[in-house]
């Protein structure tokens, strides 16, 4: 039940001096409601807000989406970041500094491993990067980068380098193993690893914490496949990461925008010009997730894709990817480039002052969404008016609510004439129903002695007080869950976790981390001073049910005779109990 790596008793310190409600205001606004804040909830869209934060528990909790957790895991959830990286973010907030050769000693394997990959990575990084500078066989790598008009100190940015052609080049300075798992090795048919970028230009795809997780490789000329990507490792998956954006916070913390562009030269020749926030996607199309990503650092997001028919291709499937995360205060508008050119190409022809007016000329999603939509369409004849409703529906339904939201089903209205409600359901809106209040009553009504008791007991860990122990017949207990019920219990007895965060802590990556979650997000209305004497009393029924149960059990089996000799005696026990 440990969290393995950091030490424990540095991680309740740190749950112990921060205040989530500090933590999360930091990041959202929070509104006081009650004995809780509450906001809208940064992990869905909504427009009434159901996400709350709990003061004495710690704790987090939104009705809407149901994710919960403790200040760690919001910051795990809201920046992105993994279990190491949230304790260090917020041992930061609290001013605390992580105590790193602990962190070594109490290193699980697979976290060991981890680190020993980011570092693999990095050593390959700097000795392509050496290639390029010191070998005779980069010298053309050297002059191709030339020929694209890009200068050492962009090169330098982006940490440019060359592999050479040799197979076995990389295996000669790295440890096979681990270059196979970071995806630089392919294996050849008679089962040879061979290395998977040669005689390539490399660029480094690094994530936001500036660790290399993967290479991208382009040929030299006109050779194909033109482009080539590490393979997806336990560091790098494409469908979530982009490329450059690395590049583009360490110029702009918060960047007024992002461009997404199609190629890694495009970020690049860009950059180089002063266009310094645009970032790539890596040869597949624009995902929710890489949307996600972007929207974290910038409010708006500028397509930008090459002016050719996949381009334009592209472009509309990004536009149809974005309407699922489109919540309030996001913006995304898309920029047509002249069909003969890409980023880089415009860039070089017209100049940066075109290429900055293209940028302000970039149609807004709306715009650009119904203009795709009716460009073969004559809107004068009633068919085609009723296409573009049938047409729009599918995406419009996938906007979460917003003032934006209501614009568009304006505008569709206003193309159509059709009057557009009755055709486009809200769906995201009917789903917020039934009320948070509502749906708190039902849990709560449907909750069986067992679920109250536990969740008290999650909720207010300081509730053991009320076993004294040697008296206590747990073992009897027999429920539904009793499993997690004691092993609760036992833990909460053995080291008394102030509130409901470390306990939630203690039971990161355990098989029931989802269920102690869950109930520590559940409402009971339960005044706090009836708290004690309602969970004895639950305590006290359950263990009579378990045992009447039980006396009935070894009953059937006293009129079968077929009682050993502890079930005898458990049972005289168990009459005697009952004769009382
Ligand atoms: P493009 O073919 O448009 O390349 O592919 P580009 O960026 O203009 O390349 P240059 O200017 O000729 O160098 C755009 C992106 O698609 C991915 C790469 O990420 C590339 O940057 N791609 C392309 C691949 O993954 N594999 C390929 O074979 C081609
Ligand atoms: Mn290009």
């Amino acid at each position: 039940m440990s969290t393995g790596r950091i030490p424990r008793e540095f991680i309740e310190e740190l749950l112990l001096r921060v205040d989530i409600v500090d933590v999360i205001a930091s990041h959202i606004p929070l509104k006081k409601s009650g004995s809780n804040f509450v906001a809208r909830c940064p992990f869905h869209s909504e427009k009434t807000p159901s996400f709350s934060v709990n003061r004495k528990k710690q704790f987090f909790h939104c009705f809407g989406c149901r994710k919960s957790g403790n200040a760690i895991g919001f910051l795990m959830e809201f920046s992105q970041l993994d279990f190491i990286e949230a304790v260090t973010d917020l041992a930061i907030f609290a001013g605390l500094s992580v105590p790193h050769e602990l962190i070594r000693q109490n290193a699980s394997y697979a976290q060991i491993n981890f680190a020993a990959l980011y570092t693999v990575m990095e050593g390959i990084a700097a000795y392509f990067v050496d290639e390029l500078r010191t070998t005779e066989a980069a010298k053309k790598a050297v002059a191709y980068l030339k020929s694209r008009g890009i200068d050492s100190e962009a090169a330098a940015c982006f940490m440019l380098g060359y592999a050479l052609g040799d197979w076995q080049a990389l295996t000669k300075q790295f440890e096979q193993a681990l270059l196979i798992e970071v995806g630089l090795l392919g294996e050849s048919e008679a089962g040879r690893p061979y290395a998977r970028f040669r005689d390539r230009l490399v660029f480094p795809i690094r994530d936001k914490r500036a660790r290399v997780i993967g290479f991208g490789g382009r040929v030299l000329g006109d050779g194909q496949p033109k482009y080539l990507n590490s393979s997806e490792s336990p560091l790098f998956h494409k469908s979530k990461e982009v490329y450059g954006l690395y590049e583009v916070l360490k110029k702009h913390a918060k960047p007024a925008r992002i461009l997404v562009v199609e190629g890694y030269l495009d970020v690049i020749t860009l950059a180089q010009a002063g266009v310094d926030y645009a970032v790539a996607t890596l040869g597949t199309a624009v995902s929710e997730a890489h949307l996600e990503l972007i929207y974290r650092y910038s409010s708006e997001i500028v397509f930008c894709f090459d002016g050719d028919k996949a381009g334009r291709e592209a472009s509309w499937k990004a536009v149809t990817a974005i309407f699922s995360v489109m919540k309030e205060g996001r913006l995304c508008r898309v920029m047509l480039l002249p069909s003969q050119h890409d980023p880089d190409s415009y860039l070089r022809e017209c100049g940066k002052d075109q290429f900055l007016a293209l940028i302000q000329q970039a149609q807004a999603l709306s715009d650009y969404f119904f203009w795709y939509l009716t460009e073969h369409l004559d809107l004068s004849e009633l068919e085609s008016r009723v296409s573009i409703v049938d047409k729009s529906k599918q995406y419009l339904e996938k906007m979460p609510p917003s003032i934006y939201k209501d614009m568009m089903l304006e505008k569709l209205q206003e193309l159509s004439k059709v009057n557009v409600t009755t055709y486009i359901k809200d769906t995201q809106r009917n789903t917020a129903k039934p009320s948070d209040h509502q749906r708190n009553n039902l849990t709560s009504l449907r909750l069986s002695l067992e679920r109250r008791a536990l969740i008290m007991l999650i909720q207010h860990p300081d509730l053991v007080k009320c076993f004294k122990e040697d008296q206590f017949e747990w073992a009897i207990l027999d429920f539904k869950g009793v499993e997690i019920f004691l092993s609760i219990l036992r833990f909460i007895l053995a080291s008394k976790p102030v509130n409901t965060a470390i306990l939630l802590e203690m039971f990161r990556g355990h098989a029931q981390e989802l269920v102690v979650n869950q109930l520590a997000g559940v409402e009971l209305d339960i005044p706090i001073n009836g708290l004690e004497a309602e969970f004895i009393g639950s305590i006290n029924r359950l263990i009579e049910q378990a045992k009447i149960n039980k006396f009935n059990k070894l009953l059937l089996k006293f009129e079968n005779k077929s009682l050993n000799s502890t079930e005898q005696e458990d049972f005289k026990q168990l009459s005697k109990h009952r004769i009382k």
